[in-house]
């Protein structure tokens, strides 16, 4: 849970690509913090699911790197303890109607057929960040429509924000304040997803990056 009044760190305290020297306020939470949470992560999702047979369906494109680095720790567990998680891996991506403005109604693209998850299969859905929630809540509806058995969602960040409609991922990394973030996948404009830390954006990075 990071605090409302978290400051984060100065950039000069970590490596920046030099094209976005300008373009950042503050670290919010180093590279290292986010894999060192995501082990834990693992090891809780293994405690939960190990032994099943899950679908580990990843929400581009911020939920890439998460999906990858909390994977790879799962893939560890397998290889070295008692239990493991046999896993298949899907990705789909997500497109809101309506101008970006979270409305809840969305587009999935991609992804294989849904129909075999009838019945017999679990699945774990990755994404990088629940703002509002109602994405996510939609995303829920239209999967249990194929009846998979159970369908869990593991979230790196989630925002507290009064716009929430109250979804509570089943894992969650971090508690993020209601600030606009980017790195580690999370894009504005499709801009920062190639920044190993979660930042916080400057207001020259702002301008510079406007749609
Ligand atoms: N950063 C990036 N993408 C987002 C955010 C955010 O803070 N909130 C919703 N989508
Ligand atoms: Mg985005």
């Amino acid at each position: 849970m990071i605090s409302d009044d978290e400051q984060g760190y100065d950039l000069d305290l970590f490596c920046i690509p030099k094209h976005y020297a300008d373009d950042l306020e503050k670290v919010y939470i180093p590279h290292g913090l986010i894999l060192d949470r995501t082990e834990r992560l693992a090891r809780e999702i293994m405690k939960e699911m190990g032994g099943h047979h899950i679908v580990a369906l990843c929400v581009l494109k911020g939920g890439y790197k998460f999906f990858a680095d909390l994977l790879d720790y799962i893939k560890a567990l397998n290889r070295n303890s008692d239990r493991s998680i046999p896993m298949t891996v899907d990705f789909i991506r997500l497109k809101s109607y309506c101008n970006d403005q979270s409305t809840g109604e969305i587009k999935v693209i991609g992804g294989d057929d849904l129909s075999t998850l009838t019945g017999k299969l679990l699945m774990l859905c990755f994404k990088d960040i629940i703002d509002t929630g109602k994405t996510m809540k939609t995303l829920l509806q239209r999967l249990k429509q194929y009846n998979p058995k159970m369908v869990k969602v593991a979230s790196l960040l989630v925002k507290r924000t009064p716009r929430s409609v109250g979804y509570r991922p089943d894992f969650v990394g971090f508690e993020v304040p209601d600030k606009f973030v980017v790195g580690y996948a999370l894009d504005y404009n499709e801009y920062f997803r190639d920044l190993n830390h979660i930042c916080l954006i400057s207001e020259t990075g702002k301008e510079k990056y406007k749609a």
